[in-house]
């Protein structure tokens, strides 16, 4: 059997282990990153100020982990718009996974000025302090919302769009940041732009959350479930293991595929619609029955219409393998989401 640039890349770090400095270790992206890597028996330091992410996504890696491998996890309680708190991260750190920001395109509408501040401050903070401290490798947590209104289906990396809200500013300025740094400095990095990741520990609380754990969460609570819009909005829903391998392959790879930024997704499309009937089917699987029609209602501001990646180039120069489609990733995570909120409702 072939063995994939992935199998290749995590055998040879579980030969040879390496520091890690993850930011926002206790969201969502950031905890199944420390998960894999603790499971591979590399050395963390996480860095994390809450605003988001909590300390039982923490706990839970911790019961998935060896005691041993838990002893190489260094929790810093921290926040990336202080400098000083990134520069302490970065000390003795060889590959910088950097994922703390303020998501949601609707938090940053109502909310610019702190989004502004964690994710282009904070993104300048971490850039400066890895830098400084002369890591290996620098891999940030780019967007799709980077492509704005830009109409090509699937979208292609070189080919953006004007940003449909702050949020995607943001992300943008952090790529633009990224790029010159690189001219300037010659500090090479790699941006993922993700496409709706989902999967284990994504928080279904809160009036941010993303639609496949609110909807779950919904429905498990017997509630309505609401769809903005008529149902055809489409987005290519990746599942959380793809984007970890995506993380660990951009933060190994060679000098010469860096200083670029990467769609991160499977390369298919999904209307809501289509989610919805998905989400009911697997719950139902799992042994919850949810017989409410979803209600339909206006769109949301910000949002893009339609959106698909042209995954091509992450497989080219990194050896990505989308290895989990949508009804693999919903199979997988779904067991998760019943136990987590039979438990916490
Ligand atoms: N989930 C997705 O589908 C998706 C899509 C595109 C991009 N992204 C990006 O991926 C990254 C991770 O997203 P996520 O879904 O895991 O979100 P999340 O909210 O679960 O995780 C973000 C983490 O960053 C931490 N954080 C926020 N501000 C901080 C600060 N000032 N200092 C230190 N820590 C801070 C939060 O407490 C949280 O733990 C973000 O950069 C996000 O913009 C996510």
């Amino acid at each position: 059997m072939k063995v994939t640039a992935y199998q290749q890349v995590t055998e040879a770090l579980v030969n040879k282990p390496k520091t890690w400095l993850i930011t926002g270790v206790a969201g969502f992206i950031g905890s199944n990153l420390l998960e894999s890597l603790l499971l591979l028996n590399q050395k963390i330091i996480g860095l994390d100020n809450f605003a988001t992410g909590f300390r039982h996504n923490l706990d839970e890696v911790q019961s998935v982990v060896t005691a041993k491998q838990w002893q190489r996890f260094k929790f810093m309680e921290g926040d990336i718009r202080n400098l000083a708190d990134c520069e302490t991260a970065c000390i003795g750190v060889d590959y910088v996974l950097h994922q703390a920001a303020l998501g949601s395109v609707p938090r940053s509408i109502a909310d610019p000025i702190n989004t502004n501040d964690t994710n282009i401050s904070g993104f300048l903070n971490m850039l400066v302090a890895a830098r400084e401290a002369k890591v290996a490798s620098f891999t940030y947590a780019a967007s799709s919302s980077t492509y704005g209104d830009h109409p090509a289906l699937p979208k292609v990396e070189d080919a953006i769009g004007k940003p449909l809200s702050p949020y995607a500013v943001t992300k943008y300025v952090n790529e633009l940041y990224a790029e010159v740094f690189a001219r300037t400095y010659d500090f090479h990095t790699i941006g993922l732009r993700y496409f709706n990741i989902f999967g284990k520990r994504q928080t279904p609380d809160g009036a941010y959350a993303a639609v496949i754990p609110k909807w779950t969460a919904a429905m498990i609570q017997g509630e309505k479930v609401y769809i903005n819009g008529d149902g055809d909005t489409s987005r290519d829903f990746n599942f959380i293991e793809n984007a970890v391998q995506a993380n660990i392959l951009a933060a190994t790879a060679n000098d010469d595929v860096k200083n670029q930024v990467y769609n991160v997704a499977v390369g298919g499309r999904t209307t809501l619609n289509t989610l919805f009937n998905a989400l009911k089917d697997s719950l139902h699987t799992n042994g919850v029955d949810y017989s409410q029609a979803p209600i339909y209602r206006d769109f949301r501001e910000g949002d893009v219409r339609h959106s698909q990646a042209d995954i091509s180039k992450i497989k080219n120069a990194l050896g990505y393998d989308s290895k989990f489609d949508i009804v693999q990733g919903i199979r997988k995570a779904m067991p998760w989401y019943v136990d987590f909120l039979q438990n916490n409702l």
